[in-house]
């Protein structure tokens, strides 16, 4: 089967009327790797119908952020959509989803959005929200999948689905990593020969950590500050490194039982800002 592209609502919302049986969606802003084939696979077995977006959505980017240089791979993201059997891609031009500046925002809960990544990147949970709900109102799927490589996001999303009583079932889809253990980003492109070579440090970092909590350790204030500090030497830039709670990401007490729990780190390389996390 070929894979049909939607440029416009009215086309999307008229192929998902004529899908029988439930449908999956995908997310995505494009540039496509194989963490994002592995959401499709996976929503393959979520439901009969799966259906990706390509948005590249202004609004979730801070104005020093790179809204203009993300890359933009449309034709190879559609080959690859089809390679992994996807029906259908919604892929709308900036002025069919913002015809005139959104005013209406769907505005996450502080306690959640508002820390680590919402911290560093003010309002960017806000515009992935809005977004969301959107492609949500026209796809009207079933159930959507996000990865786990944007931890908090598919909490919020979650925590979205729930206070507004949306009849999506959210599924978290595992990290998909290069083999020397460096998360699949799109931003990795970025990355120099030199940075790219190193980028998988912050990966083992977080393992060294997890290691050191499974091992016993509960002085988490001080194992974090070691942490960064030691990517901090080795030439990063560390934004967090935070060891949280997985359920709402508040910092665990000193005798928590170290179960429950995931580091979350942001850190830059050179101008490359890369996030990473690992359940513990
Ligand atoms: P994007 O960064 O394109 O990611 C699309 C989806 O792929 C997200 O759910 C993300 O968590 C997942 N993903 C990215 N890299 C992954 C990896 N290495 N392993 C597993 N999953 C991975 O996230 C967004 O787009 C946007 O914020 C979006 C939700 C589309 C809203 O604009």
């Amino acid at each position: 089967m070929s894979l049909l592209i939607h440029k416009s609502i009215g086309s999307m919302r008229a192929a998902r009327m004529g899908c029988e049986g439930e449908v999956a969606l995908v997310p995505t802003m494009g540039n496509l790797h194989d963490g994002h084939i592995a959401l499709m696979r996976a929503a393959a077995k979520e439901a009969p119908n799966v259906i990706a977006s390509i948005f590249v959505n202004r609004i979730q980017f801070g104005p020093t952020e790179d809204f203009d240089r993300y890359p933009r791979t449309f034709e190879a993201d559609c080959e690859k959509l089809e390679a992994a059997g996807v029906e259908h891609v919604f892929a709308p031009l900036e002025n069919e989803m913002y015809p005139q500046p959104q005013q209406y925002f769907v505005e996450p809960a502080a306690n959640l959005a508002g820390v680590l990544e919402g911290a560093s990147r003010p309002g960017h949970f806000r515009g992935v929200a809005t977004v969301v709900l959107k492609l949500f109102n026209i796809v009207q799927p079933d159930v959507a999948l996000f990865g786990k490589k944007d931890y908090q996001q598919w909490l919020v999303l979650q925590h979205m689905v729930r206070e507004l009583s949306l009849p999506i079932r959210i599924v978290g889809g595992e990290i998909v990593r290069a083999t020397d253990g460096l998360a699949l980003s799109s931003r990795n492109g970025y990355l120099s020969v030199p940075e790219r070579s190193e980028a998988p440090r912050l990966h083992r970092m977080l393992c060294a950590v997890r290691d050191a909590v499974r091992g016993g350790r509960r002085d988490f204030a001080a194992l974090q500050a070691e942490a960064a500090d030691s990517l901090n030497r080795s030439g990063w830039n560390v934004d967090y490194l935070c060891i949280r709670r997985r359920e709402d990401l508040t910092a665990p007490a000193d005798n928590s039982d170290g179960t429950g729990l995931v580091v979350l780190a942001a850190a830059r390389l050179g101008n490359t800002r890369l996030i990473d996390n690992l359940e513990i």
